[in-house]
């Protein structure tokens, strides 16, 4: 079983992010398995003094992503940038050297976002996970109000998620590149 992390870096209730990332839930294929992490606006704010004795909500983070084999992100824009939570989440994880590597699927819920997505791209290879292109895709459900449900009715939008999904789990199949 190939076990996929999705992260959304919204917390708002009705979030588009979080709707895609529920409807990838819902598009799995047999053998992979993704489950939404939901601790995003629990984690505290991030201290490098702390970092090496976090608390246990970190620890569950850090180790939820060490035993998943990839990661599917979607992330709202604000001002121009990542949400401050969300980039709080991965302050968190930055030092984690064993996450190096980690595939990681970039979804854009809006084509409009472009700013928050290079910023994200930016930071994502800073900490040494790896980008897949192909299963990084703008999915343009943001401002249209669907629930995950309506984005699974839509055959457009879920072709998009299997396309997405498919060429993450493709990489963590080949492995990385040599
Ligand atoms: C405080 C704030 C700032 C925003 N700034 C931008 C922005 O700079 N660019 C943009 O494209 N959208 C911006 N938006 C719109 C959100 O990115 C958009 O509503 C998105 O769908 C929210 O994602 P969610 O539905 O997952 O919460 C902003 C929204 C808020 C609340």
């Amino acid at each position: 079983m190939i076990k996929l992390l999705a992260i959304s870096g919204s917390l708002r209730q009705a979030s588009a992010n979080t709707a895609l990332l529920r409807a990838a839930i819902g598009i799995a294929p047999r053998g992979a398995e993704i489950t939404l992490y939901e601790g995003v606006g629990q984690l505290p704010q991030f201290n490098p003094d702390i970092e090496h004795a976090a608390p246990p909500i970190v620890e569950d983070l850090r180790n939820r992503l060490i035993a998943c084999d990839g990661v599917i992100i979607a992330s709202p824009e604000y001002a121009h940038g990542v949400p401050g939570a969300f980039k709080n989440a991965l302050d968190w994880v930055v030092g984690s050297v064993d996450l190096a590597g980690k595939p990681v699927a970039l979804l854009n819920a809006s084509g409009r976002a472009t700013h928050a997505q290079a910023a994200l791209a930016e930071i994502i290879m800073t900490m040494g996970w790896l980008i897949v292109n192909e299963a990084s895709l703008v999915i343009p459900v943001a401002g249209k109000e669907l629930d995950a449900a309506a984005i699974l009715a839509d055959p457009a939008l879920t072709g998009q998620l299997h396309e997405a999904v498919g060429a993450l789990l493709h990489a963590i199949e080949i492995g990385p590149p040599v």
